[in-house]
């Protein structure tokens, strides 16, 4: 597997966030140090996009609370005050997948319903939904009772925007060695992302999980392996970088 560019800023980031050295709030831009209120801080997640078949996109995402632009839907606030969710304006799921999608060059699109004051996400990376697949948007692994510009997100949330996820029987969480050894095991272990339930049947680099939601992975060549979990009815899991050595 080849070694993204992004993978160096990503580390950098998670082992950040990893030490609690980001703070909660985090000014609009470096330009601006002193943001005057609240309506203006945002704050950092893991955004993650899980198309039909591939991830398409999965990094840690800055995210400020500011208007989106979709092209069938146009312009609109979303700061979660949308629908009146939330009384004071925040970073948001769908601000989230839209600065994702400045800082990764993709785009999305989505339909605006005034009845509830929010996008439905249609599109995103050119993978469209279906009459029959929708785009579902999962904040630590479980669908979010609202709309992505209703939904408010904080400091170290995931979220997960997954191609048909409304069809899915679980979100698959994997955790994993940051290091292992060429020619030895390595333990992988995938969960429901919501429930923390060992899920049997998943495939990890080759290997299928057991009972016990545990898979053991052989790795033959060095350097840093992305792994993922994958099981036929669920949403693909997170990535775990490895670094295999000799
Ligand atoms: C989501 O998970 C992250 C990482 O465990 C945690 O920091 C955050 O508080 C969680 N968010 C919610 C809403 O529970």
């Amino acid at each position: 597997m080849t070694l993204p560019v992004r993978l160096s800023r990503l580390a950098a980031a998670v082992s950040l966030l990893t030490l609690g050295l980001l703070t909660a709030d985090v000014g609009t831009a470096a330009a601006s140090p002193a943001p005057s209120s609240a309506s203006t801080t945002g704050t950092v997640v893991l955004l993650r996009v899980e198309g039909a078949t591939s991830t398409l996109f999965e990094a840690p995402v800055l995210t400020v609370p500011h208007a989106v632009t979709t092209p069938s839907g146009g312009t609109h606030h979303c700061d979660g005050t949308n629908n009146g969710a939330n009384p004071t304006a925040g970073p948001t799921a769908t601000g989230a997948l839209d600065n994702g999608a400045q800082a990764g060059g993709f785009s999305w699109d989505g339909t605006y319903f005034a009845s509830f004051d929010d996008y439905l996400v249609t599109s995103i990376a050119g993978e469209s939904q279906t009459d029959t697949q929708f785009w579902a948007l999962l904040r630590n692994g479980s669908l979010t009772p609202v709309g992505g510009c209703q939904q408010q997100v904080r400091l170290g949330d995931e979220v997960l925007f997954a191609f048909d996820g409304f069809a899915k029987a679980h979100a698959l969480k994997l955790s994993g060695p940051v290091l292992a050894r060429a020619g030895q095991q390595a333990r992988y272990t995938v969960t429901d992302a919501a429930t923390g339930a060992p899920i049997a049947g998943a495939t990890v680099a080759g290997a299928s999980t057991d009972a016990q939601g545990q898979a053991l992975v052989t790795f033959h060549n060095t350097g840093v392996t992305r792994v993922k979990a994958d099981r036929a009815d669920s949403i693909r899991s997170n990535s775990v970088w490895t670094l295999v050595t000799n």
